[in-house]
């Protein structure tokens, strides 16, 4: 068999997914799985079963994170490999993730069944808690591998119930035996939906990032004086939600004053003690804040802090502001990038080159190794929500590509 005219089987990826979307699934057609739950162990034992099928052999590492690898001819070769993560968002969508995991399963069940003997070996991998809506922060098995994160901190991350991370992931079965330290990779291709607007509107089926935009976490705490509702008069108050309240319009108004391509966000936020009749003292909110220039974005961050003291000490409350996570931007192998284009090329699908908005592991995994992405169109730019939608034959068209891009990766002496 002619390695250029391998297609993967785009009935089987989509049957893959859309049994993976019923663990966890959502009455609004999306999937909650977050990380370490139940709904992620059913998920990864699936995952499990579909590698041994393929003969092929899986270890878990001390994050959870699961790597399938198949031989290669020349067994001791750095293997390439491909994956992404099982886990999703509260409400989240049934491609965020999976898709990249079940594209690299769905390239070696290709490979397996069409008995193509690579160089090198290919390995599949999830990686633990990528989404870091339950653990904070994102990317954290990826993280911990690439020696960018201390593994005992990563296991003393809680949750909103105070669970520990490292207590979740022994529950679920998944604290594995495998240091959880980088090994020699050759390349390393993540296959992801596009999760914005930008593909669909171009009318192109593959994106091919240059890169992840920086990333910056904080969190915010502020303390006020909680009284009566009714009995208090307007000028006479410490009230922390207020000050959150003009706190999150200023960081709102932060990417339009500092102009280019930034974006920030609030998305959680607690309130206490949360009722009608009290005046609130205590916020915590949480702040999300990219760009591709991650000096631009400590910048904004910085001037965040100063504007949010202005708006505390005017409100009487006390503030406390912490950030929590950074990345900087991870600009990708070029020559990897390259190789995406031309296999998408080859393969007769439109694209254009893009970069990311969205966090990957991808991102700490290109500081040991190659790295490139593949991207295929979100319907209506939603992702991160249920309603969250890739057509199927760009789902396969993508795959194709992953699979074009691995192959050529793996075939290399
Ligand atoms: C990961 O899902 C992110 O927040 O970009
Ligand atoms: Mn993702
Ligand atoms: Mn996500």
């Amino acid at each position: 068999m002619k390695i250029e005219t391998l297609r993967v089987n785009g009935k089987r990826l989509r049957e893959s997914l859309e049994r993976m979307a019923e663990i966890g699934a959502t009455p609004g057609g999306g999937v909650q799985r977050l990380t370490l739950t139940d709904e992620d162990r059913r998920a990864r034992e699936l995952f499990v079963s579909w590698l041994r099928e393929i003969d092929c052999t899986v270890a878990v590492d001390r994050m959870g994170n699961i790597f399938g690898r198949r031989a290669g001819r020349d067994d001791g070769l750095p293997p390439v490999m491909s994956g992404s993560h099982i886990d999703s968002q509260p409400k989240g969508g049934r491609f965020d993730g999976i898709l990249g995991v079940m594209g690299a399963l769905e390239v070696l069940r290709t490979l397996h069944e069409n008995r193509v003997r690579t160089e090198r070996p290919v390995v599949v991998v999830n990686w633990t808690n990528e989404e870091g809506s339950r653990f904070s922060p994102a990317m954290v098995g990826s993280g911990v591998w690439a020696g960018a994160l201390e593994l005992d901190w990563a296991y003393a991350r809680t949750d909103a119930a105070g669970k520990r991370l490292g207590d979740e992931l022994a529950r679920i079965g998944y604290l594995g035996e495998a240091p959880c330290r980088a090994f020699p990779v050759h390349s390393y291709h993540e296959y992801h939906i596009e999760q914005g607007p930008v593909l669909e509107r171009e009318r192109k089926t593959i994106g091919v990032p240059r890169g992840i935009v920086s990333l910056l976490w904080g969190d915010v705490h502020l303390t006020g004086e909680g009284n009566h509702a009714g009995t208090t008069p307007m000028n006479a108050r410490h009230d922390a939600l207020v000050a959150a309240a003009e706190m999150i319009l200023a960081l709102n108004g932060l990417p339009g004053r500092a102009g280019g391509d930034m974006v920030a966000t609030v998305g959680e936020i607690r309130n206490r003690p949360n009722s009608r009749n009290i005046i609130p003292d205590g916020v915590d909110f949480t702040v999300d804040m990219r760009a591709w220039e991650g000096e631009r974005l400590q910048a904004a961050w910085d001037r965040f802090c100063a504007e949010a003291g202005e708006i505390a000490t005017r409100q009487g409350c006390a503030a406390r502001l912490e950030k929590t996570w950074f990345v900087d931007r991870t600009p990708f192998d070029e020559v990897l990038v390259q190789r995406v284009l031309a296999a998408a090329a080859d393969l007769g699908y439109s694209y254009m080159p893009w970069v990311s908005g969205a966090g990957h592991d991808a991102a700490y995994v290109s500081r040991l190794c190659p790295t490139a992405m593949i991207f295929v169109p979100s319907i209506g730019g939603r992702s991160h929500v249920e309603v969250e939608t890739t057509p199927w034959d760009d789902c396969e068209a993508g795959c194709n590509v992953l699979l074009r891009c691995m192959l050529q990766s793996a075939m290399e002496p």
